[in-house]
C-alpha cells in the first residue's frame, strides 16, 4: 500500500475541490443530525404520552414524524451519497486508506443505518395503528440505531484528525478511541438535540389544530429536552483541548478565517443556547413560527463553522501524519522530489490542447497533484490572486518553501522542473492566458529553486523546525 497510487481525480472549475465536498458534508451534518436527535426526541415524547404528561404528544409525533422521514431519509440519503460520489472523485486516496482500515467499522455502521430505516419505515407505515408500548419500542430502536451509526462514524471522522497511537501501530480500537472520539461524539450528541428540539418548536406553530397553549407546552417539553446544551461550551473545551496542539492553534489565531469561523460557532451557539436555556424553559416564552426557524438558520450557521473549523484545523493532513490533503504521504515527498509528481500519473490533463506549451501542461498536471485540493487557479482561493502579483523569484521561492509559507500546506512534493512548471503556469495564467508563452530553462534558476527545496526540508511546519 505504500506505492503512490494515481487516481483519475475530476475538477470542480471554478469551485475548489475542497469547498464543494465540505459545503455538502455541512448539509449532510446538519440533516443526519436532525434524524438521530429527531429519533430521541420522539421517543421522549412517546413516553411523555405513556405518562400521560402531555395530551397532544401523540399528535405531534406522528406528525413530527412525517417531517423526519421525509427530511432525513430522503435529503440525508441523497447527500449521504452524494458524499461517496464527490469524496471519490476529490480525494480518493483517504476514503482508500479509510476503507482500507475501517471497513468491518464501516459495515457496523451500514447496519446500524439499515436498523434506523428500517424501524422509521415501520413507524412511518403502522405507527398510527399500533400500542403505546410498541410504538415506544420502534422509537427507541430508531434512536438507538441512529445515534450508533452516529457512534461507529465518529470514531472514523475524529481517528482522521488525532490517529493518535494508531500511526505507530495501527491498532484499530486505538485509532477508533482516539484522543478526539469521546469529545466528538458528546458534542454531535448534544448538537443532535438541539436540532431536534428546534423543528420540534418549528413544527408545532405549523399546526392549526394546535392552540396556543398546547404549543407552548409543547415547545417547553422541546426545551427540555433541549437543556443538555448547557453543557455546550465545557464539552467545547474539551473537545478543542483534544486538538493537536498546531491544529489548536490555527483556529485560536493563527488561521484568520478559521478563528473567525470558530467563533462565529461558539456565538450561535451561546445565542441559541442562552435562548433555550433562559427564554424557552426558564420564562416558558412561547415562541414562533418565525423565531424558530431564525433560531435554526442560527444552529446551521454553529453546525457550518464547527465542521469548518474541524476540517480544516487538519490542514496540511486529510489524516495526520499519514495522508496530506493532496494525497501525498509523507513519507514519498523526498521521493518526489527527485522523480517527480507527475511522472508516474497515468491520467492526461484535461483539454491539454487549451496551453500552449509542453512545460504549461506540466504545470497544469502538477496543479492538479499537489495544490487542486485547496486552490484554483482563477476561482476561489485561487494561485492567481495569491501569487500571481509576486516576482518570479518569490513565486519560486514560496513555493518552494511552501509549509513554512503558510503552516497549513503540505511540504512541495516534486522536482525543480516540476515547481518552475507550476510557477510559469501560474504567470501565463495571470498574463490571461496568452496563445504563445515562452518556455523557461534557466539552470541557474532551476538551481536556486533546488537549494530553496533542500533549506524547506521535507516535513510539515507540525513537525517543528523552527522558523
Ligand atoms: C491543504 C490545503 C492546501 C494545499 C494542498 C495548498 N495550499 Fe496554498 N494555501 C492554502 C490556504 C488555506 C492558504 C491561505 C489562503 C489565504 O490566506 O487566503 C494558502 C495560501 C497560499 C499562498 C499564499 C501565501 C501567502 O502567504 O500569501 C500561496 C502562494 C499558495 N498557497 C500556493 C500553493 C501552491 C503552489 C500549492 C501547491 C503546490 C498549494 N498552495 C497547496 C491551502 C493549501
Amino acid at each position: 500500500m505504500n506505492d503512490p497510487v494515481y487516481f483519475p481525480v475530476n475538477d470542480f472549475g471554478p469551485a475548489m475541490k475542497g469547498i464543494v465536498i465540505g459545503g455538502l458534508g455541512i448539509f449532510h451534518v446538519f440533516l443526519a443530525q436532525f434524524a438521530i436527535g429527531g429519533g430521541m426526541l420522539m421517543a421522549y415524547f412517546q413516553w411523555l404520552a405513556m405518562r400521560g404528561r402531555e395530551p397532544k404528544a401523540r399528535l405531534v409525533l406522528d406528525s413530527y414524524f412525517r417531517w423526519l422521514v421525509l427530511v432525513s431519509f430522503v435529503t440525508g440519503a441523497i447527500t449521504g451519497v452524494a458524499m461517496w460520489f464527490t469524496s471519490i472523485q476529490i480525494s480518493p486516496a483517504t476514503i482508500g486508506v479509510m476503507v482500507s482500515e475501517f471497513h468491518w467499522v464501516w459495515a457496523t455502521e451500514w447496519l446500524f443505518f439499515w436498523v434506523e430505516v428500517i424501524a422509521g419505515y415501520a413507524f412511518y407505515r403502522y405507527g398510527k395503528r399500533l400500542d403505546d408500548r410498541t410504538r415506544l419500542a420502534l422509537l427507541v430502536t430508531y434512536s438507538v440505531a441512529g445515534w450508533g451509526s452516529l457512534f461507529w462514524i465518529n470514531g472514523i471522522l475524529s481517528w482522521q484528525l488525532t490517529p493518535g497511537e494508531w500511526v505507530a501501530t495501527h491498532d484499530l480500537w486505538a485509532g477508533f478511541f482516539n484522543a478526539t472520539f469521546w469529545p466528538s461524539l458528546v458534542y454531535r450528541t448534544i448538537a443532535c438535540g438541539v436540532i431536534a428540539g428546534l423543528v420540534m418548536a418549528l413544527i408545532v406553530n405549523t399546526m392549526g389544530e394546535l392552540e396556543r397553549e398546547d404549543r407552548r407546552r409543547l415547545v417547553h417539553h422541546s426545551a427540555r429536552f433541549m437543556l443538555p446544551v448547557i453543557a455546550m461550551p465545557l464539552v467545547g473545551a474539551w473537545f478543542l483541548g483534544a486538538f493537536p496542539e498546531d491544529s489548536r492553534e490555527w483556529v485560536t489565531g493563527a488561521s484568520v478565517a478559521m478563528t473567525l469561523f470558530l467563533n462565529l460557532t461558539i456565538g450561535a451557539s451561546a445565542l441559541i443556547g442562552g435562548y433555550v436555556v433562559l427564554g424557552l424553559w426558564k420564562q416558558r416564552l412561547f415562541i414562533n413560527g418565525a423565531t424558530a426557524t431564525l433560531l435554526l438558520a442560527l444552529a446551521f450557521g454553529a453546525t457550518a463553522g464547527g465542521e469548518f473549523v474541524r476540517e480544516g484545523a487538519r490542514k496540511p493532513f486529510t489524516i495526520r501524519e499519514v495522508l496530506y490533503s493532496n494525497s501525498i504521504r509523507p513519507a514519498d515527498v523526498a521521493r518526489l522530489r527527485v522523480e517527480g509528481c507527475t511522472s508516474a500519473d497515468p491520467y492526461p490533463v484535461r483539454d491539454a490542447a487549451q496551453y500552449p506549451t509542453e512545460q504549461l501542461v506540466k504545470g497544469a498536471l502538477v496543479f492538479r497533484n499537489q495544490c487542486s485540493i485547496c486552490h484554483t487557479l482563477s476561482g476561489v482561493n485561487a494561485l492567481e490572486h495569491l501569487m500571481g502579483a509576486w516576482t518570479l523569484d518569490q513565486q519560486r521561492m514560496n513555493v518552494a518553501k511552501l509549509q513554512w509559507t503558510k503552516g497549513f500546506m503540505p511540504p512541495f512534493a516534486g522536482t525543480p522542473d516540476e515547481l518552475e512548471a507550476l510557477v510559469q503556469l501560474v504567470r501565463w495564467q495571470s498574463a490571461d492566458r496568452p496563445e504563445t508563452w515562452e518556455t523557461s530553462h534557466d539552470p541557474a534558476a532551476l538551481a536556486q529553486i533546488r537549494r530553496w527545496l533542500e533549506e524547506a526540508g521535507t516535513s510539515p511546519a507540525s513537525a517543528g523546525g523552527g522558523r
